[in-house]
């Protein structure tokens, strides 16, 4: 059973998939922000958040698998097409949701995230921290994972945001962690899609992303037929918890395109 949480009456149904190691509390600004024009639904992927894990992470949980638990909460609350928003491995899950159900989509927004597979290095570092954190639990992660996902005004201006990011991340499940790791390192590369994606799309980037640096996601946004691309000052990689306001204007603009193209 995928844990989900949503928030507004009408408008055009929004669901929106986390990044990694986090949940659907990274989205409580959008939850907050944009009830008042859509639908917005944020999910738990197996795992995380209030979603158990799918297997006992000895196994690769696919972005494929991913894909269909979204499309199976989108069945569940009626919305036959909606915009879509993924952050980072959440933007992995999006792709996976073109090959297999691109019919069900009427927007997309890739926050932060990027299209090419691993390499055999990182395949290798994953495996190992997949392995890590079923014999000695994810809380290693925390640490190290920190320091990468946030921008240093974060760190200066919003400890409040530090914490939420790391309670987030202690909550996550060893088997989902390890199961997660495994489905990222076999993900395929998804750029060969780009330029088919026939939807109104926005590519979102925090201007201090160190994982996926904003110059890679204006190339990212440049091979889609008319993507916008959004650049969100005083955000690091996790830019809609970090700096919801600008975030949620460049989602505003994507969920009015989505719904006069509809
Ligand atoms: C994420 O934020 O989801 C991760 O950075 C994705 C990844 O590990 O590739």
């Amino acid at each position: 059973m995928i844990a989900y949480e949503g928030r507004g009456a009408a408008g055009p149904p929004v669901l929106l998939v986390h990044g990694f190691p986090l949940d659907r509390g990274m989205w409580r600004g959008q939850l907050d922000g944009l009830s008042a024009i859509a639908r917005v639904v944020a999910i738990d992927l197996p795992g995380f958040g209030d979603t158990p894990p799918a297997n006992d992470g000895r196994a690769p949980f696919t972005m494929d698998a991913a894909a269909d638990a979204v499309i199976a909460v989108a069945d569940a609350l009626g919305f036959a097409r909606f915009v879509l928003g993924g952050l980072s491995m959440g933007g992995y899950v999006a792709f996976a949701i073109l090959r297999r159900h691109a019919h069900r989509l009427l927007g997309l927004a890739l926050c932060d995230t990027r299209a090419e597979a691993d390499t055999p290095d990182t395949q290798r570092g994953r495996l190992a921290d997949a392995e890590r954190a079923l014999a000695e639990g994810p809380g290693f992660l925390v640490e190290p994972s920190l320091e990468r996902l946030l921008a240093a005004e974060t760190f200066t201006l919003h400890p409040e945001i530090v914490k939420t990011v790391e309670v987030m991340m202690r909550r996550s499940t060893a088997a989902g962690v390890a199961g997660m790791l495994r489905g990222m390192a076999e993900r395929p590369d998804a750029r060969g899609l780009l330029r088919g994606i026939a939807v109104p799309t926005i590519v979102i980037a925090g201007a201090a992303d160190v994982i996926t640096p904003p110059d890679g996601a204006q190339k990212l946004a440049a091979a889609i037929p008319g993507a916008e691309f959004a650049v969100i000052p005083a955000a690091g990689h996790v830019a809609p918890l970090e700096a919801p306001d600008a975030t949620n204007a460049a989602l505003r603009r994507l969920i009015r395109r989505a719904s006069a193209a509809a």
